[in-house]
């Protein structure tokens, strides 16, 4: 069967702008700002961008459309030892992060309701932890299934399977032209509307005064290279399986370049509404900017309710708010679940539709813990464990696995060749040594940090068991489906430059 495709170019751009933006966007990275001195912290986080992000991008597009293949076939074609590499970032991202995330997406599906009747009370931040929520003391009490969650969380997955069973051009490039420009017009009447409140100006100001002196702390860098990995969808696979179906004339850096200028643009100009609220919450209350916001979960469910509350109108507002993150968490999370799929159905060329159908239900299944009253607990240690650890460790090697056993000119002749921006040895000096080493750096930062104190005040035994684990058996499960012999023939062909 021929591999799909994209219809267009720009479609796939959508797509991948679709999957780059979600739910770090719009908060993760306005509280980073607002923790690492506001502007200053622009000053990271571009440099971030351009150092690691883009050329890392670059490269996963690349490695997509010149094997033309998903990431365990890629890596496999470059090296067979190397498969499992592939496998491990698809599972982890499979049966890890797309659990959470749906169940976030969830939370905000409900809060998007409540938002109508401003169903939160007058405390908020109760409302969310004790009635919402119903947090248990430790990961080890689960407890019972929070059912409007898991109400919420049957309808996500349902859309989640609804577009991605529909394939890739009538599916994912069909809903990433209707939920992208959705998204751009909620966030130009968000940021609009924030702006018009009372003490916006505060919070903008304290969004773009630079503070110069938190560029000499080690952390604000740590923060600024993962949260463009993060954002970028990098290291996931995911971005490798949607360049494999692009047609072989498309243009890989200028579709790298405009996906990550989109993708940073959106999370600057959603900062200015966080900021905005941030700034009228501190007029209303009379204190200082630094203390409305608390840690970054509180403050999207606690602080934002809370505000709309007091505010003219507030209901629509909140529930525009709330929409805005379920539009843009969607298109994140059929990204992955797409990653996935191309994966199996390149290796074992098993049937796609029943193949959607099995791996959504199995994907609600898992999502259930994350509904009981331990969730948020469970959350936060997969979350730390698979972003921080997962993430980057498969960013090391895929850095490895491409810049050194794979020959790197012939793959950026590729690019070049079919591209309208030229790559130069820089690129070659970034993927092969920079990267890695940034990388190896931010790692080795964590895993200091870890051994010191336990993340997060849970027991070593929990994270251990929920955070170490979850880690080692996606990686378990890595090798296995790497030794599985293959069912198509793909393996056998080379790239499109051979
Ligand atoms: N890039 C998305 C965001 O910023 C997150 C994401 C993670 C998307 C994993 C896909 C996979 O929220």
């Amino acid at each position: 069967m021929a591999r799909e495709q994209w219809k267009s170019q720009f479609g796939f751009l959508l797509a991948a702008v679709g999957s780059a933006i979600g739910l770090g966007n719009i908060w993760r990275f306005s509280y980073l700002a607002y923790e690492h001195g506001g502007g200053a912290f622009l000053i990271p986080y571009l440099a971030a961008l351009l150092t690691a992000g883009i050329p890392l991008l670059i490269l996963e597009y690349g490695i997509g459309h010149e094997r033309v293949a998903s990431a365990p076939l890629a890596y496999a074609k470059i090296s067979k030892r190397w498969e499992w590499l592939g496998w491990w970032a698809v599972l982890f991202v499979m049966f890890g992060i797309v659990l959470y995330y749906s169940v976030v997406i969830a939370w905000c599906l409900d809060y998007f309701v409540l938002a109508f009747s401003l169903g939160w009370g007058d405390d908020p931040n109760a409302f969310f932890f004790e009635q919402f929520l119903q947090v248990s003391k430790s990961p080890a009490e689960v407890g019972e299934i929070r059912t409007p969650i898991l109400a919420a969380l049957a309808v996500v997955w349902l859309i989640n399977w609804a577009i991605v069973y529909r394939g890739v051009q009538r599916g994912i490039e069909l809903a990433n032209k209707v939920l992208m420009p959705t998204l751009l017009l909620l966030i130009l009447a968000l940021v609009a509307w924030s702006l018009t409140l009372e003490g916006a100006g505060r919070g903008i100001a304290a969004y773009l005064t630079p503070d110069f002196s938190r560029l000499s702390d080690p952390k604000v860098w740590i923060d600024a290279y993962s949260q463009i990995f993060f954002t970028l969808s990098l290291g996931f696979g995911i971005m490798i399986a949607y360049a494999s179906y692009l047609p072989r004339k498309a243009d890989i850096t200028r579709n790298a370049l405009l996906t990550a200028f989109i993708n940073s643009g959106f999370s600057l100009f959603a900062g200015f509404a966080v900021f905005a609220v941030l700034g009228f919450m501190a007029n209303s209350q009379g204190v200082a900017i630094s203390e409305v916001a608390s840690e970054s979960i509180g403050l999207a469910f606690v602080a934002y309710p809370r505000e709309v509350s007091l505010m003219p109108g507030g209901n629509l507002f909140g529930a525009l708010f709330f929409l805005c993150l379920v539009v843009a968490g969607l298109s994140s999370a059929i990204s992955i679940i797409e990653a996935f799929v191309a994966a199996m159905v390149d290796k074992f060329g098993v049937d796609r539709q029943k193949l959607v159908t099995f791996i959504c239900v199995l994907g609600f299944l898992g999502s259930i813990v994350f509904t009981t009253r331990a969730g948020l607990l469970w959350l936060d240690i997969v979350d730390h464990f698979v972003t921080h650890y997962g993430l980057v460790s498969v960013g090391i090697l895929e850095c490895f696995v491409v810049g050194w056993l794979f020959n790197l000119p012939k793959l950026r002749r590729h690019i070049n060749r079919v591209s309208s921006v030229q790559l130069g040895g820089w690129w070659d000096f970034l993927v092969k040594i920079f990267v890695p080493l940034v990388l190896a750096v931010i790692l080795a930062g964590d895993l200091v940090n870890e051994l010191q104190k336990p993340y997060g005040g849970y027991s070593w035994t929990s994270l251990i068991l929920i955070g170490r684990d979850w880690l080692l058996l996606t990686l378990a499960g890595a090798f296995i489906l790497a030794c599985r012999p293959w069912r198509t023939g793909s393996r056998e062909e080379g790239g499109r430059s051979d």
